[in-house]
């Protein structure tokens, strides 16, 4: 059977401005996903990239003083240098700027004009460039914009606008019908509400600036940067040539801001095409810094390159999903980070580690050796059995998006492994059959566990399993009890988290 496909995107982030905790946010936990589907024997496509057009970013530009291709050329390489940073194992990355991407978004403005959806009105209310979005009269509030709380400005101009209206009761069929297609729950529930108060027609063109792809047929026109910037996901699974590409996309992971642009417009722009739906968007929550919001008038911006600098790229990305539910809003600082990283890497799973290899070299010259199962008590069969429960609950809380629930598992084990290395005391063992088997038993959860971490932490899953002498993980497979060989030779290393002070 050939391996199942994984299509896994981040939102493309806009290039107004420098990447941010909430940019890495979403790309962290695209990475875990894509290297957890990879460990799982999945073909994997992880897209990442920016999001070039639109007047939001033209101002920028205009303001830097460069021309608008230096200016996002300039940005994007500050997204690229972050993410190669941060370990993060995209498979592709899109500007829409290219190329492929006028094509794929040609292609289908054309395809739902020929379909009828696209018709010639003038466009009269306010948009709030900020969020590149339309908003009626009644959406504002105190005469700003609802969603960034920045003054919006009123348009009056001919537009393209694409037949949203026709497509509201397909949408909360099709919502209806595949529950897991917005996720979390709470998401669904908004989306089906807003449906339920019927859609008006959406505006997908513009008139009063350039930085845009122009409509095809109109060059007077510039096609509204979100059908543009939707149309990246399609771009990068071939469309239009490859029919046979990686369309549909398993997994959107976006921001909970942008939750309606992937819900709505998005689905209808394909169903306008003729194309199947996404399978899953999942909408995290926003993060808050020391209890405020985050903004670059507060001066408060979380820059991810210093903190995965300061403090170690595998903590950082730890921290970012382990602080709260992936769908909750949480709240960043770095006393919270150092506490993490102190009690739950430097002495629950570095600990482990350190302890466990000076034993195998102190006692058994830093050779693993061979098990002897029937030396195996009822703290050994309390600690496999955990083991062996960990794959099926692990995969159910990664195959959810719960980074959180998954973590909490594994780290139940690395508790767990802690307490059977007091309770078995091999600095008392005098049995050497028994002592061995201790040895053993710590070696095997130990390479099982860097697994686990693995799609987290990479980097330290690596040098774990460097230090225990077996290859860095490839694959769940290699996670059953026994399967690591004696007679390896193990290493000790540095800790893996030193303690921050
Ligand atoms: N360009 C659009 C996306 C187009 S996708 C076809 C865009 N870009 S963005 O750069 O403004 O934001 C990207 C992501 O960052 C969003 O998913 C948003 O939720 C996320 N975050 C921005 N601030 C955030 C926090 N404070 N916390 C968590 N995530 C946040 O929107």
């Amino acid at each position: 059977m050939p391996p199942k496909t994984f299509y896994i995107t981040t939102p493309i982030y806009y290039v107004n401005d420098v990447p941010h905790i909430g940019h890495a946010y979403t790309t962290v936990a695209a990475d875990a996903v894509a290297r957890y589907r990879r460990l799982k024997g999945d073909r994997v496509l992880f897209l990442t990239g920016t999001d070039e057009h639109g007047q939001k970013v033209e101002k920028a530009a205009e303001a830097s003083g460069l021309s608008p291709q230096e200016f996002v050329d300039n940005v994007c390489r500050r997204f690229r240098e972050l993410w190669q940073q941060l370990n993060i194992s995209n498979d592709d990355f899109i500007k829409t700027t290219e190329e492929r991407h006028k094509k794929a978004v040609t292609a289908i403005w054309e395809t739902v004009a020929k379909k009828g959806d696209i018709f010639l009105g003038e466009y009269e209310d306010w948009y709030c460039t900020s969020d590149e979005s339309f908003l009626t009269e009644i959406q504002l509030v105190d005469g700003k914009c609802p969603d960034c709380g920045r003054a919006v400005e009123k348009l009056k101009e001919e537009s393209y606008f694409f037949r949203l209206s026709k497509y509201g009761a397909l949408l909360l069929k099709h919502i209806e019908e595949n529950p897991s297609f917005i996720q979390p729950v709470s998401k669904r529930n908004e989306i089906v509400s807003f449906l339920k108060e019927g859609l008006r027609d959406l505006s997908v063109s513009r008139t009063t600036f350039k930085w845009g792809l122009p409509v095809p047929g109109d060059a007077r026109h510039v096609i509204y940067v979100w059908f543009d910037a939707l149309t990246n996901y399609l771009t990068a699974a071939g469309y239009p040539d490859n029919k046979d590409g990686w369309w549909p996309a398993d997994l959107h992971l976006i921001g909970k801001d942008i939750l309606r642009f992937h819900t709505v417009y998005w689905p209808a722009f394909l169903l306008s095409a003729g194309l199947p739906l996404p399978k899953k968007v999942f909408a995290h929550g926003w993060w808050t810094v020391d209890g405020n919001k985050m903004s670059k008038s507060r001066g408060n911006v979380v820059d991810p390159g210093a903190l995965a600098g300061k403090y170690g790229v595998d903590a950082f990305r730890y921290f970012l999903l382990r602080e709260m539910p992936f769908g909750a809003d949480g709240d960043f600082s770095e006393k919270a980070l150092i506490s993490r990283i102190n009690s739950e890497l430097a002495n629950d799973l570095g600990n482990l580690l350190s302890r466990s290899l000076t034993m195998i070299d102190k006692y058994r010259a830093g050779v693993v050796p061979p098990p002897a199962p029937e030396k195996d008590r009822g703290l050994e069969a309390d600690l496999k059995s955990l083991l062996k429960a960990l794959p099926a609950e692990y995969s159910s809380a990664m195959d959810g998006i719960g980074f959180y629930d998954a973590l909490q598992k594994v780290w139940a084990v690395v508790r767990e492994m802690n307490a059977y290395v007091d309770k078995a005391a091999p600095w008392k063992e005098k049995d050497e059959e028994t002592l061995s088997n201790v040895l053993y038993t710590l070696s095997e959860g130990l390479r099982i566990v860097s697994v686990y971490v693995y799609p987290f932490m990479p980097d330290a899953a690596g040098k774990m399993s460097a230090s225990l002498g077996v290859e860095l993980p490839k694959s769940f497979e290699e996670t059953e009890f026994g399967k690591g060989e004696a007679g390896r030779k193990t290493t000790k290393i540095p800790s893996l988290f030193p303690r921050i002070q």
